[in-house]
């Protein structure tokens, strides 16, 4: 099989390489953020055409370097590849995902923000393409929905850990540094990915997710806390039937099972053993710890492009966080700050994302500014 990788650097593209290298696929272009050591280690063994990065310097050797803004959607349509891997932070995903769709293409898509924010234009594309979830919530429901119709399905739950600061007391919270929200019981991943996991925005963003990949009503999705994140997600049906998906916690199955679908990868992890259920809890989160699940489900209701500045407003906000000039519990509400000075607009094409998108990082700026002036 041959690979396109956007994000090649990252946690999921560094996952999908290694299934390149156990499964023999060809890799046959990459994006990073950073030109750098990283990205001509991939780009050299792999002996990568192409390869893209927006910051550092070019160096002689094997592949194209691709420039320019459209550099992303070049890769993505690169001749030859079976399937585009798309595993960038943010909405830098939407257009090579897109692309690639248009395309006819097989696209892998774990960069859920471009899903969200792209929720429309996406539903359209599907059409031609096959856009296959690199989410371990949604690869599990997307199987558990296989061969259902849609007025067979009454809910789908999707898990969370809670997060790196599930079991810290509420009012210890204004105090978590970002070595404390870094710190996921379950998971290894980016930063960005991470402090979301922390403060559940991620999940939040999953439920926008699913509300776009499955075309299930937003109050039909629901979040339970499950600490060991051995069930990914569970399927009610009319019928009154709760269908559950369990694997260990690892990536490489969905991102398997997106690169292999209709087919089922072989051996894509070990499997689990009856003894490994023992802790099969579940709770529901408290609206008061996680204030992200509340405003991402507003969020869903209005859509349009208030998908696209939730998610550049809480980038800006965990980055805050991470620089050590924004309080943990403070993400959330510079998030909704955000979003109450946004006028949203409907139906919007690319270049209405991309606007919002960079509205919303400059507005959030102000909003920190304003914050630190206090
Ligand atoms: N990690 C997981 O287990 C997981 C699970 C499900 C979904 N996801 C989603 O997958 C996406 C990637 O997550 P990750 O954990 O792999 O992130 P990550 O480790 O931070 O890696 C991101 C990758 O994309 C590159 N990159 C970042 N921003 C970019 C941009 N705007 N344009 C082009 N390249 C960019 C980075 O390059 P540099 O290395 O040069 O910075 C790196 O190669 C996120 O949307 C995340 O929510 C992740």
């Amino acid at each position: 099989m041959n690979l396109v990788v956007l994000g090649a650097t990252g946690s999921i593209g560094s996952q999908t390489l290694e299934i390149a290298r156990r499964r023999g696929h060809r890799v046959l272009a990459v994006s990073a953020w950073h030109g750098g050591d990283r990205l001509w280690r991939v780009v050299d063994e792999f002996r990568a055409e192409a390869y893209a990065f927006k910051e550092g310097d070019d160096r002689p050797g094997v592949g194209r370097r691709i420039d320019g803004d459209d550099a992303l959607r070049e890769l993505a349509l690169w001749p030859g590849a079976d399937a585009v891997v798309v595993a960038v932070n943010g909405f830098d995903g939407l257009t090579p995902m897109l692309a690639a769709l248009a395309a006819g293409r097989r696209v892998a898509a774990a960069t859920k923000e471009s899903i969200i924010a792209g929720g429309d234009l996406l539903r359209g594309a599907v059409a031609r393409g096959l856009l296959l979830p690199v989410d371990s919530e949604h690869a599990a429901a997307f199987q558990l929905l296989q061969r259902r119709r849609a007025e067979e399905v009454r809910r789908l739950i999707i898990t969370t850990s809670g997060g790196a600061l599930r079991d810290w007391p509420l009012e210890r919270l204004p105090l978590a540094q970002p070595q404390d929200a870094l710190r996921h019981p379950n998971w290894n991943m980016g930063q960005l990915v991470t402090i979301n996991s922390a403060t559940l925005m991620n999940k939040g963003i999953e439920v926008l997710e699913a509300h776009v990949l499955f075309g299930l009503p937003l109050d039909a999705i629901d979040v339970w806390i499950h600490p060991t994140q051995m069930v990914h997600a569970l399927l009610e049906t009319r019928d009154g039937a709760l269908y559950a998906s369990l694997a260990r916690p690892d990536m490489m199955l969905p991102i398997e099972q997106a690169l292999m679908h209709p087919d089922l990868p072989v051996d894509a992890l070990r499997p689990l053993e009856p003894e490994d259920l023992r802790e099969l809890t579940f709770r529901r989160p408290d609206p008061l710890r996680y204030p992200s699940l509340r405003l991402c489900r507003e969020v869903g209701t209005i859509g349009g492009t208030t998908p696209a500045v939730l998610c550049a407003a809480n980038e800006v906000a965990v980055s805050a966080f991470l620089a050590g000039t924004l309080p943990f519990t403070e993400i959330v509400p510079v998030v909704e700050s955000v979003l109450d000075a946004h006028a949203p607009a409907a139906n919007p094409d690319l270049g209405a994302l991309h606007a919002s998108d960079r509205w919303a990082r400059a507005t959030a700026e102000n909003v920190l500014r304003r914050r630190a002036g206090r």
